[in-house]
């Protein structure tokens, strides 16, 4: 089984980025540990980060062939982007969406999320604990979509 993390715009900055909000991990941190959680369950993730959006819905697209799932922190493109939400429905590749911090505790304009309504599940505000518990919740959906 190959799933995806993507992250998307300004991600790339975790660990220097405000770090009240989003802590002093880096986004490589986060990466290693995900693989290593990933390979103990048995199943192989690719690892991407881009501040493009057309980048993240080329990969999307890409993953028709191989990808059984996606854990997504889409950053700002949640508040904005409907051709990410496409590329997802387009796909149907199922996919967990992440956030670091409560977004809901946050200003109005992150309270909506294009991609919520359409996502098998949401963790919010766990931290970067929350990658963890979200890659366990993908593996679990796929499997179970796979009985
Ligand atoms: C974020 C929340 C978004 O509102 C913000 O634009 C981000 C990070 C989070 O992980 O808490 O870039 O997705």
């Amino acid at each position: 089984m190959k799933l995806a993390l993507i992250n998307g715009p300004n991600l790339n900055l975790l660990g220097m980025r405000e770090p009240e909000t989003y802590g002093s991990t880096t986004l490589g941190d986060i990466e290693q540990t995900l693989t290593g959680l990933a390979n103990e369950k048995g199943v192989s993730l690719e690892t991407i980060q881009s501040n493009a959006e057309h980048v993240i819905v080329d990969y999307i697209h890409n993953g028709i062939t191989d990808l059984s799932g996606i854990l997504i922190n889409p950053g700002a493109f949640t508040h904005t982007s409907v051709a990410i939400r496409d590329a997802l429905l387009g796909t149907n590749i199922p996919f967990v969406e992440i956030h670091i911090s409560n977004v809901y505790a946050r200003e109005t304009f992150r309270h909506h999320s294009y991609l919520s309504d359409i996502a098998s599940g949401i963790i919010v505000g766990c931290g970067i604990k929350g990658y963890e518990y979200g890659l366990l919740a993908l593996i679990n959906t796929v499997n179970n979509i796979k009985k």
